[in-house]
């Protein structure tokens, strides 16, 4: 396992869409591993492979709650309902805080790392963060959703 280097604000990868994976092989094992490593260090809930510079259709979330640990490979949302205001941030804008609009319930198509089909459904914290990850996977970031004037920027701690 090791730590992968984030891809932060204004690098043009956050904006390009991640290809599907048709083979999990070794290298993608050792991709999720290192993602949940990487965003462990940095106390996040939840990244995307274009995180940390690969454009694959892979995301890791934990909650830090048992049973909210998940590798999820070519997630696609296939029902939300709801809508929830979010605190959000995003690793790959440290200094970043906003309010943005997502599904208060959600439930996602995947595959595991065994390659079997799995369904997660979440609601509140798990529905923005699956939303988050996979909006992440088709170039998308929350800056480019958040609600007019929420936007924060603070500085890092020392
Ligand atoms: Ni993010």
């Amino acid at each position: 396992m090791a730590i992968r280097n984030l891809r932060y604000e204004g690098d043009e990868i956050l904006n390009k869409i991640s290809r599907e994976i048709t083979v999990i092989d070794d290298k993608i094992k050792e991709l999720a591993n290192d993602m949940i490593e990487t965003m462990h260090k940095y106390d996040g809930v939840g990244l995307a492979g274009v995180q940390v510079g690969i454009l694959k259709r892979i995301i890791v979330i934990d909650l830090y709650e048992e049973g909210t640990q998940f590798v999820l490979i070519n997630p696609i949302i296939i029902k939300q309902k709801g809508e929830q205001i979010c605190d959000e941030g995003c690793l790959s804008y440290p200094s970043k805080f906003g309010k943005v609009k997502r599904p208060k319930e959600i439930v996602v198509e995947a595959l595991d790392l065994n390659g079997k089909k799995v369904k997660v459904k979440g609601k509140d914290l798990l529905a923005q963060a699956l939303a988050h990850e996979i909006d992440h996977l088709n170039g998308k970031v929350f800056i480019d959703k958040v609600e007019p004037g929420t936007l924060e920027n603070v500085k890092p701690q020392q």
